[in-house]
């Protein structure tokens, strides 16, 4: 049985806390797309470590922590993470941690392609600056270098650098980026001693993943990033490099779509964004003037309430209104079995401050009222203008809230009109920052 955890917006939605549920009874934890940009940070034993790469529940003692042939690797930045999970003496990291050979590799000219790519656009998608993009690229060029390139010799590696590195150089040269020319031999020799660090992590995960079905194991998909950032039915080309919706995750992870699968998409009470694009339910935030105003205005309001700054790059999130136009569109791209919804004591915080909680459930665009997100808007170039639910005052929510029916009634309604308007039932509701600040509904 694989249990998926999905963002179900653009990223940051909580995942972790949820997967942290399901990661507890699964026999393989998986991270199947994306790299580094992706971030958060789990509990060990009261210490908190911040990961990018490893799953989360590799600190389920006898849990494999499988990282699949679809995501793209920085060596150093997974040997840190290795590092810092051996320092607080997380169990069998050796033998528990399997990376895919077929992952591709992240070096340091990829980072400072991300850095030019976005210098020469006009409207910079405002990537995380890790050379996600770049590699994945190169993959698709088919000059990239994969985990099991870095067990070559060394010179067999040099030959595949210098082949992925040829026209870059070039780009850089005349770029005013010469002093980021490769030297492709002084790279193949540190990344050849990367590929023996890494080594005793490197395997096919097929035989093992064949060996799970044929057992019906549990195995949690770990997602990262989210709907609206996936490269073919988010924002395009506000998204991420890798196919981060349900299915491009099974393809990562060497997962066949037929298998018995939940899938929970997670959501916050509010939206969150960072990096450019639409964002149609968006509010007003300082962040907007280079004066800082006197007052907090209501993005702001959100980012304060809900801490809503960058795990991987620390930047600010523009935040705004829920919006179930989005979980709409996301119905036929990620087949959410149920919607975990984030923060709902936040957005009740929000809504005392603000004076209402809203929530948008259909927008005017091109003069039609239209409840799902539209896919032409780099050609309309019109931004979908929302159409909201409001529910007045605010609420709390404090510990003696354990279940569904102990909730305040605005944030029953809250709850409500998501299910109405986004059509698909609400199973878990996050009440507070740490993972058992969670209800659980009964459906
Ligand atoms: P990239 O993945 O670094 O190429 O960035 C592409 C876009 O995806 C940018 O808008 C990033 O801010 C966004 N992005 C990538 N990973 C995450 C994430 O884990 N959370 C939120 N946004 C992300």
């Amino acid at each position: 049985m694989i249990t998926a955890i999905v963002g179900n917006k653009w990223g940051d939605e909580g995942k972790g806390k949820i997967a942290t549920r399901f990661t507890k009874d699964a026999k393989i934890v998986m991270r199947t797309t994306g790299g580094d940009n992706a971030g958060h940070t789990i509990i060990y034993n009261g210490a908190k470590i911040p990961l990018h790469l490893v799953p989360g529940g590799i600190t389920v003692p006898d849990a494999t922590a499988i990282i699949a042939p679809g995501t793209v690797i920085n060596p150093t930045i997974l040997l840190k993470e290795i590092e810092l999970l051996k320092q607080h003496r997380v169990p069998g990291i050796d033998e528990r941690l399997k990376l895919s050979g077929r992952a591709h590799v992240i070096f340091p000219f990829h980072i400072d392609a991300d850095r030019l790519e976005e210098k020469v656009k006009k409207n910079p998608v405002g990537t995380t600056g890790r050379g996600i993009g770049p590699a994945y690229a190169d993959r698709c060029k088919r000059t990239g270098v994969s985990i099991y390139d870095l067990l070559l010799s060394e010179d067999e590696l040099c030959d595949k650098i210098e082949e992925e590195t040829f026209l870059l150089n070039q780009n850089f040269a005349n770029n005013g980026m010469a002093d980021c020319v490769v030297d492709a031999k002084k790279l193949a020799h540190q990344y050849h001693l990367f590929g023996e660090l890494l080594m005793p992590y490197i395997i096919d995960i097929n035989p093992l993943l064949a060996k799970a079905l044929d057992n019906d194991d549990n195995i949690c998909i770990e997602g990262a990033q989210a709907l609206m950032l996936d490269l073919f039915h988010g924002q395009y080309p506000m998204v991420t490099s890798s196919n981060c919706s349900t299915a491009g995750m099974l393809c990562g992870g060497a997962l066949p779509p037929n298998v018995p699968m939940t899938i929970y998409a997670i959501n916050k009470a509010y939206e969150s964004k960072v990096g450019n694009g639409l964002f149609p339910t968006r509010l007003p935030s300082s962040t907007d003037f280079d004066v800082q105003p006197k007052e907090l205005l209501p993005g702001d309001v959100i980012r304060e309430n809900g801490h809503e700054y960058g795990t991987t790059t620390g930047r600010p999130r523009n935040c705004g209104w829920f919006d179930c136009c989005i979980n709409n569109t996301g119905r036929t791209i990620m087949g959410p079995n149920y919607l975990c919804i984030n923060h709902l004591d936040t957005i009740g915080k929000v809504g005392k401050i603000l004076g209402s909680v809203k929530i948008c459930t259909a927008y005017h665009y091109q003069g039609r009222v239209i409840d799902y997100f539209p896919d032409n808007t780099g050609l309309t170039k019109e931004t979908p203008s929302p159409i909201y639910e409001e529910i007045k005052g605010g609420w709390d929510i404090d510990s003696s809230c354990e279940s569904f029916d102990d909730l305040p009634s605005p944030a029953k309604e809250f709850v409500y009109i998501v299910e109405e308007h986004a059509h698909t039932p609400v199973k878990f509701l996050g009440t507070g920052p740490a993972n058992d600040d969670l209800i659980v509904r009964d459906i």
